[in-house]
């Protein structure tokens, strides 16, 4: 079992990563079997970092080593198998998932869950095993994964072994793997015929975790629930299913009565608590609302064409990545070589070194700001091989053999600004000086994937990126004229 180890001492500091650690960058998940065996539980699994590397930020854990996934080939793959099943690779992001079209075709709830996940740029940098590998309650990938009964795939020296999700989830911050084991691959059996599913999710903002979420599923016969299933996040120590409200609603004819009888049944069957998101009454309440909601919801998706979530991208991109593979033991540095707006740059970096601190300090690239150091604000967002990512929350030495674009790399015309900068200027987006790099570098992440944003793709991809002195609506009003502009 692997618990989350808490540190007594909670004193943090978000712009460094205080406590050393030895590096690695396996490239076959063997090899990362054998790190992991040789530090026995002193050994951290890294796969998109957006969780690990707050953990370390806020000293809540300190391994003595960290295993990045980022070199081993093929486990961010999405297909399916001889028996039809969906098999996404731990290591494939949310934002990959979240468009996929077996993902958007068949598993609906799943590709939700996604897109209602923090920020564009966590879903880019985040991935599959790292979200379900953190044990969270409030996870939003865990309840689509619970309604499709997903299974896990781990293995460790002593080979590998399939676990339903279902039985891996112990409580928070608490799973069932086991410390040499590595997730390789999360498995969907296929739906049942005729199946439905969407997800809801409640939360304080936009790009927060959930204080409640439901994901629900439904086959439609005539006027009859012929089944149902549902699992809500945030309301129990793991993600749970309600079997006696999925039992209550089989083969019920659909009315009101009926919704507002299996909301009860939720509402009594959760176990909330009071925390700082919310409260176990609300948490109650709102359960019961969105029982009702989502169950509407998919009666009417049960008989209209499946809807689909806009542009479909390449979400592997970030993590995609060439140059030489890196073990750098703790208190050492290794030269590594850093392509910075187009040019390569050899720096000697050691392991627990961010590439925003490399950037700022050792580059005076200070357009990239700091912010919140925690991957909330976006001040800090950079290019990644074309995707916008939050440069506080990466590693410098993992950010070898990928191309990295800061706002000074971006250039218009003779050298003058970007023409997407001169609309920002003149539409008086540029609110201030601290924000406006982040807004658009994610800016140009979402034009080069999806060049003709509807303005909802515009305000629903920049929402992790914070403006707290005036609005977004200058900035989406930039972005939707450049857009226009290049039509
Ligand atoms: C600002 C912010 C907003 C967030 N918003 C959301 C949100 O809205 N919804 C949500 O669900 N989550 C959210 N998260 C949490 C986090 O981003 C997700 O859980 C994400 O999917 C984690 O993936 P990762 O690849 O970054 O994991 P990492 O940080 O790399 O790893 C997370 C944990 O899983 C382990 N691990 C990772 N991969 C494997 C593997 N293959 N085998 C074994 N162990 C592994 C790591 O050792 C670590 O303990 C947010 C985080 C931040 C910082
Ligand atoms: S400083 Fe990186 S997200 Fe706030
Ligand atoms: S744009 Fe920086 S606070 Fe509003």
């Amino acid at each position: 079992m692997t618990e989350i180890k808490t540190h007594k001492n909670q004193m943090t500091n978000s712009h460094i990563l205080v406590n050393a650690f030895d590096y690695f960058e396996p490239v076959s998940v063997d090899e990362a079997l054998q790190l992991l065996v040789r530090y026995g539980g002193r050994a951290q699994v890294m796969a998109g970092g957006t969780h690990l590397i707050t953990m370390l930020k806020m000293e809540r854990e300190a391994p003595d080593a960290i295993i990045s996934l980022g070199r081993i080939p093929a486990l961010d793959t999405i297909q399916k198998n001889d028996q039809g099943e969906l098999c996404i690779g731990a290591a494939a992001t949310i934002h990959a998932i979240r468009y996929h079209p077996l993902v958007q075709t068949s598993y609906f709830a799943l590709a939700e869950a996604c897109a209602s996940f923090g920020s564009t740029q966590i879903q880019i940098m985040g991935t599959l095993g790292g979200n379900i590998c953190n044990g969270s309650p409030a996870s939003d990938t865990v309840p689509a994964l619970l309604l499709f009964d997903a299974q896990l795939l781990l293995k460790s020296p002593r080979g590998e072994r399939r676990i339903k999700l279902a039985d891996f989830l112990l409580g928070p911050g608490k799973t069932e793997r086991k410390e040499d084991e590595l997730l390789l691959e999360i498995i969907l059996p296929p739906p049942p015929s005729g199946a439905s599913s969407t997800f809801i999710k409640i939360s304080r903002v936009a790009a927060d975790l959930a204080k409640a979420s439901i994901a629900a599923m439904i086959v439609r016969n005539g006027n009859t629930i012929a089944e149902c299933r549902l699992a809500l996040g945030s309301v129990a120590p793991t993600v749970i299913r309600m079997p006696r409200a999925e039992a209550f609603l089989k083969g019920k004819p659909f009315s009101d009565e009926v919704l507002e009888q299996a909301g009860q049944i939720v509402s009594e069957d959760i176990r909330p608590i009071d925390d700082f998101r919310s409260t176990a009454q609300y948490r109650r309440k709102v359960c019961r609302a969105i029982t009702v909601d989502v169950l509407n919801r998919l009666w009417k998706m049960a008989t209209s064409p499946q809807p689909s979530l806009s542009v479909s991208t390449d979400g592997a991109g970030a993590h995609k990545r060439s140059g030489t593979p890196h073990n750098i033991a703790a208190h050492s540095k290794q030269e590594v070589q850093l392509t910075i707006n187009g040019e390569h740059h050899l720096l000697w970096v050691a392991p627990n070194e961010l590439l925003i601190n490399v950037l700022r300090e050792r580059m005076h690239l200070t357009g990239t700001k700091y912010g919140c150091g925690l991957g909330e604000c976006g001040a800090c967002t950079v290019l990644i091989n074309g995707k916008a990512a939050l440069s506080c929350l990466i590693l410098a030495a993992s950010a070898e053999g990928k191309e990295i674009v800061t706002i000074e790399g971006l250039k218009g015309p003779a050298n003058g600004l970007d023409p997407l900068q001169d609309i920002f200027i003149e539409e008086s987006a540029y609110q201030c000086g601290y924000c406006t790099p982040g807004f658009i570098l994610t800016a140009k992440s979402l034009l080069a994937e999806n060049p003709h944003p509807k303005e909802e793709e515009v305000r629903d991809y920049v929402k992790g990126n914070r403006c707290r002195c005036t609005g977004y609506t200058s900035i989406v009003r930039a972005i939707m004229k450049y857009a226009e502009s290049n039509s």
